[in-house]
Parts: C-alpha cells; sequence; structure tokens
C-alpha cells in the first residue's frame, strides 16, 4: 500500500482539486466519504488526514460530522475552511455564525511560520470562501496567521499535529498554496513524495483487476484522448477480457477508422470491434439542415448502433467509459449541498441502466492533464495523447446544412491537407482546434481559362484553455497561403478558402 493522505469529503466543489494538488506534491490521495469510521482509515494505514471545504454551516442539523475518532487515530489533521470550523467545533473551540460570507481574495499575515508556512513569506494573497468562523481557539491550538476577517485563519497544535486553514491553499488564487500543502505532507506527515504516473497506472490495474474479476468489459472507442487511455489502461490489467467498439458513422475525417484500427489491433492487440454504419447515418440525416436535430438524430443513431453491437458481441458485465473529473459536475450531496446532480455526461443514452451495465471509470478522478500523461505512459503516440477535440457529431456538424456524401468527401479531402500543414509547421500542437468547414454555397473561381463554380471551404483555427472562450489564430500568411492554394489546386470542388476571423464569444467554434 502506498503512503496515503485520505481527503475526507464535506461537499466542497474544490475536494477533487486538493486531491489533484497532493498528487501533484507527488505522494497518494485518495477521497474517502466524511462518515468513513476511522478504523477503516487507521486500517488503510493513512499517514495524514485532510479535512475539505464544503458548504455546509456546523450549526445546521444536516452538518457532515466525521467520525470523532479521526482525531484519536495519532496521525496529522489538517482541515481547510469547513475543516477549520469543525475542528473548532468538535475539539472545543467556539464557532461563530458569519453574517456574511467572506468570499475573494484576502490578505493572510503570518505571525509565526510554524511549520505549515515554514520558508514562506510573511504576506500572501488567499482565496477565501466561508460564511461562518473560528471565534475561540480550541484548548493546545495556538494562532500562526490572520486575515482582515478572521482572527484564526491559520492554527496549529503541534503537540497533536493537527492544523487548520480558513482559506483553500488548493486553489490558484491562493499564492504559494502548493507550498503550504507540501509543508504539511513532506513537513508534517513525512511524505516521501515519489508517488508517479508509473505508480498510479499500477494502482488502477491492481484495482480494476479488483473489481472486473473474470467479467468481460466492453467500452465504446471514438478515437479521442479520453476513451483511448481508458481503453488501454483496463486493456493492460486485463488484456482480451477488454472488448472495445468503434462505430464509423461515416462523419469521421480522412484515415480516422485506419487509424485507430492500426494501432489498437495491431499496436496493442485489443479485441477491437468496428461496426461500419455510415449507410444508415447517411440515411437518417438526409435532407437535415438544422443542426440541433443533425445533433439528436445521429446520437441517437450511435446509441442504437451501439447497443445493438453490444448484443451481437454477448454477454458483458460491465460499461467501461473515459468520464474524467470535469465531466462530473458534483459528485455527491453531502449535508446542505442541495446539488444531487450526479452527471456523467459520457453515460451513453441511459444504455448502462437499460442493458443492466455496471459503469467502470478508472480516469473519474483524474484532469485531463493526468489523463494525457498516463497515456503516454501507457505508450499512447503524441498524435492520440495530444489530439485536439473532435465533436461527437463529427463532421456532421461541419457541413453546414443537408449532409451529402460528396459534400463529406470534399470536406474530408480539404481537412487533410489542412492537419498535414498544421502538423508540418507544428502548428497543431499551439492551437486549441484546427478544421475546415464545408460552406454550402457556389463561388466563381477560373481554372486555366474555364470558369469553376464550386464551393467555399472555410478554415478555423482557435485558441482557447477551455472552449468557453475562444480568439483566433493569428497564423502567418506563409502558412495560409500554402494552405489555400493546396485545398484549391487538391481538392475538386473547391473554388475559394475563407479564414474565419471570429472570436468566441460572439460566434461559437464550430459553425453549427
Ligand atoms: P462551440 O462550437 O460550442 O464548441 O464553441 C465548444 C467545444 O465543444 C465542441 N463541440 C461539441 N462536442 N458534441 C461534442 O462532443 C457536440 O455536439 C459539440 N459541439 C461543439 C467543439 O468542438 C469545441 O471544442
Amino acid at each position: 500500500m502506498p503512503q496515503t493522505i485520505a481527503v475526507l469529503d464535506f461537499g466542497s466543489q474544490y475536494t477533487q482539486v486538493i486531491a489533484r494538488r497532493i498528487r501533484e506534491c507527488q505522494v497518494y490521495s485518495k477521497i474517502y466519504h466524511f462518515s468513513t469510521p476511522a478504523e477503516t482509515l487507521r486500517k488503510e494505514g493513512v499517514i495524514g488526514i485532510v479535512l475539505s471545504g464544503g458548504p455546509s454551516s456546523v450549526f445546521s442539523s444536516k452538518a457532515p460530522i466525521p467520525d470523532r475518532k479521526i482525531f484519536e487515530l495519532g496521525v496529522p489533521v489538517l482541515g481547510i475552511c469547513y475543516g477549520i470550523q469543525l475542528m473548532g467545533h468538535l475539539l472545543g473551540g467556539k464557532v461563530a455564525r458569519g453574517e456574511r460570507r467572506e468570499y475573494g481574495k484576502g490578505t493572510l499575515e503570518i505571525r509565526k511560520s510554524g511549520r505549515l508556512f515554514k520558508g514562506l513569506p510573511k504576506k500572501l494573497q488567499v482565496w477565501n470562501s466561508h460564511g461562518d468562523k473560528l471565534m475561540k481557539l480550541p484548548p493546545g491550538f495556538a494562532a500562526i496567521g490572520k486575515t482582515e476577517n478572521s482572527p484564526y485563519a491559520v492554527i496549529e497544535d503541534l503537540k497533536r499535529n493537527f492544523y487548520g486553514i480558513q482559506f483553500h491553499p488548493e486553489v490558484f488564487h491562493t499564492e504559494r498554496g502548493i507550498d503550504v500543502l507540501k509543508n504539511f505532507l513532506a513537513g508534517v506527515c513525512g511524505a516521501a513524495q515519489d508517488w508517479t504516473t508509473k505508480d498510479f497506472i499500477a494502482h488502477a490495474v491492481d484495482e480494476i483487476r479488483r473489481t472486473v474479476g473474470k467479467s468481460r468489459v466492453i467500452l465504446g472507442l471514438s478515437g479521442g484522448v479520453d476513451s483511448s487511455v481508458a481503453a488501454a489502461l483496463i486493456h493492460t490489467a486485463i488484456g482480451r477480457q477488454l472488448t472495445c467498439v468503434f462505430v464509423d458513422n461515416g462523419l469521421l475525417r480522412k484515415g480516422e477508422r485506419e487509424t485507430v484500427e492500426s494501432l489498437y489491433k495491431r499496436n496493442f492487440k485489443i479485441d477491437l470491434r468496428v461496426v461500419d454504419a455510415s449507410a444508415l447515418f447517411l440515411k437518417l440525416l438526409k435532407g437535415v439542415d438544422e443542426p440541433e436535430r443533425k445533433r439528436k438524430i445521429i446520437g441517437k443513431a450511435f446509441v442504437d448502433v451501439f447497443e445493438k453491437s453490444l448484443r451481437k458481441i454477448g454477454h458483458a458485465d460491465y460499461l467501461a467509459q473515459g468520464t474524467l473529473y470535469p465531466d462530473i459536475i458534483e459528485s455527491v450531496a453531502i449535508g446542505d449541498n442541495p446539488a444531487a446532480l450526479i452527471k456523467s455526461h459520457h453515460n451513453v443514452g441511459g444504455l448502462p441502466a437499460r442493458m443492466r451495465l455496471k459503469l467502470l471509470e478508472p480516469l473519474k478522478e483524474l484532469f485531463k492533464d493526468e489523463v494525457r500523461r498516463v497515456g503516454l505512459a501507457l505508450g499512447l503516440p503524441r498524435e492520440v495523447v495530444w489530439r485536439q477535440p473532435f465533436p461527437g457529431p463529427g463532421l456532421g456538424v461541419r457541413v453546414v446544412g443537408a449532409i451529402t456524401a460528396e459534400y463529406l468527401e470534399v470536406l474530408r479531402n480539404a481537412d487533410f491537407i489542412l492537419q498535414e500543414e498544421m502538423m508540418k509547421s507544428g502548428w497543431y500542437w499551439k492551437v486549441w482546434q484546427s478544421f475546415c468547414v464545408f460552406l454550402p454555397v457556389k463561388s466563381v473561381g477560373v481554372v486555366g481559362d474555364e470558369r469553376n463554380y464550386a464551393h467555399v471551404i472555410a478554415i478555423r483555427t482557435v485558441e482557447s484553455t477551455d472552449a468557453m472562450t475562444a480568439d483566433w489564430t493569428r497564423l502567418p500568411y506563409d502558412l495560409l497561403q500554402k494552405i489555400s492554394s493546396r485545398i484549391t489546386n487538391e481538392v475538386t470542388g473547391v473554388s475559394r478558402v475563407v479564414y474565419d476571423v471570429s472570436s468566441k464569444p460572439p460566434a461559437t467554434i464550430e459553425w453549427e
């Protein structure tokens, strides 16, 4: 068992971020429900406990209260936000109901560095988000730092190794927050800080084996980063007990199906079933020009095809998905947290419940960059791990208006050239997305002495960090020139290439 830090979850939106920061410090952390018995933590040999924040007030009748015996385990405890109030409340201090919430940036003044602030400046910008606050220290504690509104923003009991901080060290807005955590992990808990991606993989492989036993697992492979890494990881754990299904919906890019087949079938020796449903999708989409209808048709057809292929494959117990942490909006409803939402948006249209499949989501605690690291360590190529996002409805939302096989072919050929040039110039890796859009308008051009009446291709390349906002990329003119002349020369049916210079907002990244 690796040296484990237990993060007790009191419902904060930041609980997973705490776990992630601990992993960044190369220490293994595991999130536990707040009510986990101290005995369980003892048996699992945890070397430190972090009490997460949470939206509750300790005065609420529904306030989540942990097993008080966690304070008798003899391991260090760090309470964050709601965690510090809990410590005050349970260990004999006094907490006052806040008249107003302290939210946002504040300045922390450290009176004495103690162990948590060793090597850190005496003044730091920190991020607050709390209502109640600690008014009287519990016996044994000393106050070592304050903010404008909290006289006891940092407290410690060096004898018992209990620490509390009112602000959030895990968020980026808190200066040197990661160093505070490091001080707790290494300085207080004695963590070795040697947990690596390889350890994550070994641990995940172990857990998948234990969960799955001899059962069969099915995974819908899209070729995107998340499902690819999930497939490689699960395959490492259970080999041929895993079957992957790849649906060719006829809306893929040039060579995509072949690339997926060669990588997973030939390289990884994964049991991969490719289902060619392109004719069905095209038939269903015939004459449909409204984007949301297209999406609905594509989504429903995918579920139908996938379900049918599962029946053909035979009995399976698990449906594996490459769900990442950011895909899950609220994990659990705890205390006063009204959002009992469990959102697993990768869920294929209620399929697991309908087919009585259990879910296997080995990446669900990770963030995207962590998943990429796991992918690389498993031997996936850079092209897969750093692939640009590609929408589920694929080229279906990149042919503006009604889709035809001919339009798709033109778009595929143009897009192939764009990707080739983006890769060659290195720009592919610098932008968020780069793709072509087929415009169903005809424009006049000249080829030799002849007038040519053909379609228009728009190039869209954007920079972004989360797709919520985006700016168009200032690609060098020479590169644009090369892409444009290659497309008009090499792709039949295109007379004109235009460059999209709209930002999001007001435009969206995709055209539909
Ligand atoms: P927009 O066009 O809304 O896109 O600015 C934001 C991000 O989402 C992707 N996108 C989709 N992904 N199904 C998906 O899986 C969709 O229907 C869809 N529409 C847009 C888009 O490529 C961009 O990364």
